[in-house]
């Protein structure tokens, strides 16, 4: 039995075959509507979300299952102290398969550590959002052909950007990539993203301030909204929410086929001009993101027949137990104290936790 914390926890011809799939699924929806019958996916949503509970709703519900859950933490018994561990195993008893959002980083892999059914991760805190970044490859595959070979731009929050996180780390798979990180200093991508993954696996990246610079020689256009419920400053959150604004004027240095994403809510980042404009591919993105939650679904559910869980071994060596501390307030060890805090050791001497790729501190 699986689960998908991270998206590096699907292999490339995992993500290959997903691709496959949801495009038969595009092509041959009849085919695929009893799939799931008798399943239900329980939809644990601690934080608001339109797309990513809808679609994963929409997707069982098309496969021929149904959908549980909640929208809201204080709708749930978390709001009386329920921990997520016990969330998962409750909710192990009522459904096949979980998809989670948490405001805390690494709470839905504390839930797949208890729960007897695969969880998903839908989104934790400024950390992850694996199945955002499924949505993400199938709209470039579909709109390029090919997953390599381009030049990305990544504008706006990459700081707290989960999705910008969970996409770089999948296209650190596929070669030929170049990166252009357009940001505010502010709000430039943790160490652990650009240490662990851009440098570890060679990727050729640069760091630009200017979105006109960079526009130029991009294939591709991700904008991100600077998140204003990640901000502990709100001073800050004022002065940064305007930084990159793309409009028609923008887009005239861009090239002709350059493709502009963007995970979704908007605030004014993409002017709404810009969605006739037939680069803008954000609409087709949510499209895209219920076809991959459906394969998603579908293979985990055949993953889960066999019950035995991937349960990885923090015993070795490289890892520590409970002698360091998280550093990271927003971490769900922050919150739920009795947890194992546990960091593992990375080439640069760091250590870091399992749970949120915090540094730790003693
Ligand atoms: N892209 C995304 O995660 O949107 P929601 O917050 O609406 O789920």
């Amino acid at each position: 039995m699986k689960s998908v914390i991270d998206i590096l926890d699907l292999s490339k011809s995992e993500i290959d075959s997903l691709i496959k799939t949801a495009c038969d699924i595009a092509a041959n929806p009849a085919m695929y509507a009893d799939r799931c019958r008798g399943k239900k996916i329980a939809t644990l949503f601690f934080e608001p979300s339109t797309r990513t509970r809808l679609s994963f709703e929409a997707a069982m519900l098309e496969l021929g299952g149904n959908a549980i859950g909640f929208s809201e933490a204080s709708s749930s018994s978390a709001s009386k102290g329920e921990s997520v561990s016990d969330t998962a195993k409750v909710i192990t008893a009522y459904a096949d398969i979980i998809a989670m959002r948490h405001p805390k980083e690494g709470a839905p892999l504390v839930a797949s550590r208890s729960a007897g059914i695969p969880v998903i991760n839908a989104g934790d805190g400024g950390h992850c959002h694996p199945t955002q970044t499924l949505a993400d490859i199938l709209t470039i595959y579909r709109e390029k052909g090919r997953l390599s070979e381009l030049t990305v731009g990544f504008c706006g929050d990459l700081k707290y950007g989960r999705t910008v996180h969970s996409l770089i780390a999948a296209l650190s798979r596929y070669s030929g990539i170049k990166l252009v990180l357009i940001s505010p200093d502010e709000l430039k991508l943790p160490g652990y993203v650009k240490n662990e993954i851009i440098e570890k696996n060679g990727m050729s990246y640069r760091q630009t301030l200017s979105l006109d610079e960079a526009m130029p020689e991009l294939d591709i256009l991700y904008m991100t909204r600077v998140q204003r419920e990640r901000f502990t400053d709100l001073r800050q959150y004022e002065r940064l929410k305007d930084s990159y604004i793309l409009t028609l004027d923008k887009l005239k240095n861009a090239k002709p086929d350059m493709s502009i994403l963007h995970p979704l809510p908007r605030v004014n980042e993409i002017s709404v001009k810009v969605d006739e404009d037939p680069r803008a591919c954000y609409f087709k993105q949510v499209y895209n993101g219920k076809l991959m939650r459906m394969a998603l679904i579908l293979y985990l559910l055949e993953t889960a027949k066999d019950k035995k869980r991937e349960i990885p071994d923090y015993s070795g060596d490289g890892f520590i137990v409970n002698k360091l501390k998280c550093s990271n307030p927003r971490c769900i060890c922050s919150e739920e104290r009795e947890l194992d805090q546990i960091f593992r050791a990375t080439e640069n001497g760091i250590y870091r936790c399992i749970y949120c790729e915090g540094k730790a501190t003693l």
